[in-house]
């Protein structure tokens, strides 16, 4: 068994809602250790928190400037080699930027930048750096989203007629209807979110759920956005009619005030030989359609299943897995790729989804300012 990979961790403290499901998955595949951390803005909170998860505080610094410099003085053999970056999305490009540039790995929250000119900022530091970076958007690493990419490659739903990508919560409604506290949430603040507050934080996992599985790109889209009151515009809520390659059109919904809604990310794929029906919220079923025979569900863990897909799965079928193996996967993905080993196509999120999914998100923006008008992506 090869040694643990060296993780270092920025955010996810104990106040956060993603740091518990990065720590968990990162020690799903027993591939990495957390040596070092920043994981608030406030060190006290580092230190306590580190302390509660019973980490060493050694290696707990300030701020992430210091987390680089006193790391660089260490022996390599003893140096963080990754680090996983977990806080709002501003600082997502100046910490990638700068852990790249300094020769460390990267595992990223998306949406990857604040904006489109930083992510292909980003791709170049990532380009020059030669290290890996690896974006978590989670889903993908789902066994049944996995085993949906393959199938549509290998040709089993002919040619796609539609994709329908949806991707609904409720959880601002609370915020959203309170005047203090919608002047008060990083989501809702254009400094701390970027341009867009639903199409940034959850359709993207949409849209690039839409090209994961496709293997298709969205040409071009027209974006009609909501807000619900005049002192915050930030958008709560989207429609995105896309455009893409061999005359493909399809749409990507999504939205934070759909009351009563969880964490409804669902994709359907219609093909001419057949259709996918996908739903997170019940991520282990995998419905394939058809307008001649009865509609089959596709579960993990079969031999049936592809290789990328039965790689991302532990236990004999049957046993549920979900979200936190989900991530695992992507970690997992990282890992091989930071030891040098063989990866496939498709085991963790690239630059490459990164750079796309800003120029979406600056897309839908831009579509939506200028009158719904139709915005081809790069
Ligand atoms: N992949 C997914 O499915 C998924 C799900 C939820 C959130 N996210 C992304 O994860 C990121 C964090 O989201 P969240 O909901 O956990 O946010 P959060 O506000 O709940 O937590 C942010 C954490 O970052 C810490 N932090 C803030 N400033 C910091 C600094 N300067 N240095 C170190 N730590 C700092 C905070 O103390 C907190 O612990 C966002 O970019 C979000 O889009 C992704």
């Amino acid at each position: 068994m090869p040694k643990k990979i060296r993780l270092g961790i920025l955010g996810g403290g104990g106040d956060s809602l993603i740091g518990i499901l990065h720590r968990v998955a990162s020690q799903i595949n027993d591939n990495y250790e957390i040596v070092g951390a920043v994981f608030s803005p406030v060190y006290q909170e580092s230190l306590d928190f580190a302390k509660e998860i019973d980490i060493p505080t050694n290696r707990i610094y300030k701020d992430f400037d210091a987390l680089i410099e006193e790391e660089l003085k260490l022996p390599e053999e003893e140096r963080i080699q990754v680090c996983s970056v977990q806080t709002p999305n501003f600082l997502h490009y100046p910490m990638a930027k700068k852990l790249l540039d300094n020769g460390f790995h990267v595992i990223c929250e998306k949406p990857m930048t604040m904006n489109y000119e930083e992510a292909k900022a980003l791709e170049a530091s990532h380009q020059k750096s030669g290290k890996v970076f690896a974006l978590t958007h989670t889903y993908t690493g789902y066994p049944m989203v996995r085993q949906m990419r393959e199938m549509i490659k290998n040709g089993e739903l002919g040619k796609i007629h539609k994709v329908d990508a949806r991707y609904y919560q409720g959880w601002i409604n609370p915020i959203i209807h309170d005047k203090e506290k919608r002047s008060s949430v990083w989501r809702l603040d254009p400094t701390k979110a970027g341009i867009s507050s639903c199409m940034g934080d959850i359709g993207v996992h949409a849209f690039n759920m839409v090209e994961f599985t496709t293997g298709l790109r969205v040409k071009s889209l027209l974006c009609d956005f909501n807000y619900l009151y005049e002192d915050n515009q930030m958008d709560v809520d989207g429609t995105v009619l896309i455009r893409m390659d061999d005359h493909v059109k399809g749409v990507i919904r999504s939205s934070q005030v759909a009351t009563g809604e969880e964490n409804g990310l669902a994709i359907a794929i219609y093909g001419e030989k057949g259709a996918f029906r996908w739903e997170q919220e019940r991520p282990n079923f995998l419905y394939k359609m058809s307008d001649t025979q009865p509609t089959q569900i596709y579960k993990p863990g079969h031999a049936y299943n592809s290789e990328l897909s039965l790689d991302g799965t532990k236990l004999p079928p049957g046993h549920p897995e979900g979200i936190f193996d989900s991530m695992a996967n992507i970690y997992l993905g990282a890992a091989r790729a930071i030891r040098g080993e063989h990866y496939n196509d498709g085991e963790f999120p690239t630059m490459q989804d990164g750079v796309r999914g800003m120029n979406f998100i600056e897309s839908t923006v831009a579509s939506h300012k200028q009158g719904n008008i139709w915005i081809d992506l790069d």
